[in-house]
């Protein structure tokens, strides 16, 4: 069943940008494009490197070790060398504060 997960402030995020939160041991990228924004895997899917240390363009996220690349609304892969997406989650934002739909946490 799915929790809600504190991820950070609504003002920690600018548009275009990304930052990675920790949750109980978990880590997400969450970032904010135009009005939403997006929850998901911090880790790419082939050598578990962080994400937010890569590059963002529009919805493209960029692993910053052999470049493949991730669709920040889907998780899928945009460019290989990663064959598996990245798990995304559905956001919710209470008074400012925004929360993923995580499980398993
Ligand atoms: S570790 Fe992410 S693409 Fe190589």
């Amino acid at each position: 069943m799915p929790e809600l997960a504190r991820m950070c402030h609504v003002d920690d995020l600018q548009d275009g940008g990304m930052i990675k939160s920790e949750v109980l041991g978990c880590e997400y990228l969450v970032i904010k494009l135009a009005e939403d924004i997006y929850v998901l895997d911090a880790s790419c899917t082939l050598e578990w490197t962080d994400l937010s240390k890569g590059s963002l363009e529009g919805e493209i996220v960029t692993c910053p070790v052999c470049k493949g690349q991730f669709n920040i609304r889907s998780g899928d892969v945009a460019r290989e060398p990663p064959t598996f997406p990245l798990d995304t989650y559905n956001v919710k934002v209470v008074d400012g504060t925004v929360y993923g739909e995580v499980s398993g946490y």
